[in-house]
């Protein structure tokens, strides 16, 4: 293939060019080795515009997992998740909720960071349902071996993923809801949503409501 072709392909996100994660799962399954092999990743076409992978991080023995959608323009640079302004607002929540990140598990829907210019800066851009489904794999090997006890969703993409496609985060937000994956499952607003608030208020509001189903999801695990 020419390299204009495969340009091409990598500009449309073609067919072959979502074909998924599954081929490149290495075949040991352990978090340090999940890690590793995400790098090399070309499950769909995300890989090519972004820094690395951004893989999970946590203990395996957490019994709380965090989701999200997808690493941000920090989290690309670093190689972790929720590092940037977002992860502060959800450490903040975190703490508030009396939750310690260091017993969580924290991962996102999609593992490159898929993102449009705007000016000198890169925009976040939402993963399609084709890159959601094709970085499954990965997602579904995390929960394999952190078969977390508590399921935190962060946002509509997480929440639809992982808990199905008719969850309203805005309606279903801070209350246990029904899953295969994990003993309770939450899903709450995306700590990102709290930043694009109009003002002040709104923000307090949105932070408030962070802070509250965590909150909710810790009461879940004490049962
Ligand atoms: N937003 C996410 O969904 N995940 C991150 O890791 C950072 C920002
Ligand atoms: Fe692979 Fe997921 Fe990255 Fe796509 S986004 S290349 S499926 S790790």
């Amino acid at each position: 293939m020419s390299a204009r072709s495969r340009a091409a392909r990598r500009d449309t996100g073609g067919e072959s060019a979502t074909a998924g994660a599954a081929a490149f799962l290495p075949a040991r399954r352990s978090l340090a080795a999940l890690r590793k092999a995400a790098q090399d990743c070309r499950g769909c076409a995300l890989h090519a515009r972004a820094t690395q992978a951004v893989f999970g991080e946590g203990r395996r023995g957490a019994r709380i997992m965090l989701v999200g959608e997808q690493p941000g323009d920090d989290e690309d640079h670093e190689g972790r998740p929720f590092v940037g302004p977002a992860g502060r607002v959800l450490d903040a929540a975190l703490r508030a909720a009396g939750i310690d990140r260091a017993d969580c598990y924290v991962s996102n829907t999609v593992k490159h960071f898929k993102w449009q210019p705007r000016g000198k800066r890169r925009m976040h851009s939402k993963p399609n349902a084709a890159e959601q489904r094709a970085c499954r794999p990965w997602l579904d090997a995390e929960l394999e071996q952190i078969r977390p006890e508590l399921l935190v969703c962060l946002g509509a993409t997480a929440a639809q993923a992982l808990l199905g496609r008719g969850v309203r985060v805005t309606v279903d937000h801070g209350r246990a809801l029904p899953s295969a994956l994990a003993k309770h499952a939450i899903a709450t607003i995306h700590p990102s949503s709290v930043l694009r608030q109009p003002d002040a208020d709104a923000r307090e509001r949105a932070r408030r409501q962070l802070t509250d189903d965590l909150r909710a999801a810790a009461a879940l695990l004490r049962g």
